[in-house]
């Protein structure tokens, strides 16, 4: 008889089986600030709204499948061009996703410049494609000539950069991105999903390149409990990519719900800028510490190195003290002894630097 372990064995694909699956730590009772998420919630008016409104959703019917009220807010609320066609997608994962299988086949590669958001990489191998990372220098730059000497030699067919990148908080040169646009044979997705925290964009070009796409989510804006993302480029690639997606991935209560708070993307505005502010004081509160390496960041979280071997001590620590970060250290050679910070409200950044403090 065979076991259900063989049965894996034989029936799984070994790239699959050697992944681990994306890990969520639990965060009971903790100050959160492991996950880039918003830190303050909506508004009692919009509540009110949002509560009204539900009401009138019927359950009993599949949602629309076009989510055209939903796609018209988002266009307008992430500055899509006119000429330009979207996707939404269940969170940017999802439209991740629906690329690396819109593309996927007997020796495609995807590409990303690593460290780097995970799924890029995790997505291209369930999916069976190759994946090729390039490294990031020290400073967690994307060098030119490193980039250009593995698109020659990779020819991939995708190449994700996350702008500004996850988990180093930089924006990379954008000359850098043009001049891989330029040489890329295949598409080049421009992942903008912190483009709340910086005036930095590649979506007012999106249809001026013919290999470029631009991904957003409004998970780090606001809502990451809806799970909801946008995905723009040409008409002629959108029009392949839409055939991978399946019916209805947005649902009803995502589309009110997106709708209602996209109607007052002011509020959300104003929250970003007051975390851009809390990002500077985090920034300079960690750089009055002792012996850490802090980077620059153009998102809603921080990447800082402690001394060698202590990450690990002080990731336990800081739970210990209620407060949960990330801890990076042992998930890639690059990011060796860092912890990324997400940043909260004011008094939660204060707590998170006091107890870093006691701990250094
Ligand atoms: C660069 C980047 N892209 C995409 C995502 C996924 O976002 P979503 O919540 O829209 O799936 C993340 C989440 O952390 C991210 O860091």
């Amino acid at each position: 008889m065979t076991t259900s372990k063989e049965k894996i064995e034989r029936i799984i694909r070994p790239e699959v089986r050697g992944l681990s699956a994306y890990h969520v730590p639990d965060a009971g009772g903790l100050i959160k600030l492991d996950a880039m998420e918003n830190p303050y919630g909506w508004p009692n008016w919009l509540v009110e709204e949002w509560l009204e409104r539900l009401r009138q959703v019927s359950l009993n019917r599949y949602p629309d499948a076009s989510a055209n009220a939903l796609r018209t807010r988002m266009r307008s609320a992430m500055g899509v061009p006119d000429q330009a066609a979207v996707i939404l997608g269940n969170g940017s994962d999802e439209l991740i996703q629906m690329i690396i299988q819109a593309v996927a086949g007997p020796g495609q590669v995807i590409m990303a410049a690593e460290p780097t958001f995970v799924m890029y990489r995790q997505i291209a191998v369930v999916t069976g494609l190759d994946y090729a990372a390039v490294p990031l220098q020290a400073d967690y730059s994307l060098d030119g000539d490193v980039i250009a000497r593995a698109l020659d030699e990779h020819r991939p067919a995708v190449v994700f950069l996350a702008y500004p990148n996850n988990p180093t908080g930089n924006l990379f040169d954008p000359d850098v991105i043009r001049a891989v646009l330029a040489r890329a044979p295949g598409l080049v997705v421009v992942d903008e999903a912190y483009a709340p925290f910086t005036d930095e964009s590649f979506m007012g070009k999106v249809t001026a390149y013919d290999n470029l796409l631009v991904l957003r989510t409004v998970s780090k804006m606001g809502f990451a409990g809806l799970r909801l993302g946008l995905l723009a480029g040409a008409p002629d690639w959108l029009n392949e990519i839409e055939k991978t997606r399946l019916p209805y991935n947005i649902s009803s209560l995502n589309q009110l719900t997106g709708e209602i708070a996209l109607a007052h993307t002011e509020v959300f505005e104003e929250q970003a800028a007051t975390i851009r502010q809390d990002r500077a004081v985090v920034l300079a509160g960690l750089q009055a510490l002792p012996g850490l390496t802090v980077y620059p960041s153009a998102a809603n979280f921080i990447l800082f190195r402690v001394p060698a071997g202590q990450a690990g001590v002080v990731h336990a620590g800081l739970k210990e003290n209620g407060v949960l970060i990330k801890n990076l250290d042992g998930s890639a050679p690059a990011l060796r002894d860092c912890l990324r910070v997400t940043v909260g409200r004011p008094q939660e950044n204060a707590a998170f630097l006091a107890a870093l403090a006691d701990l250094l």
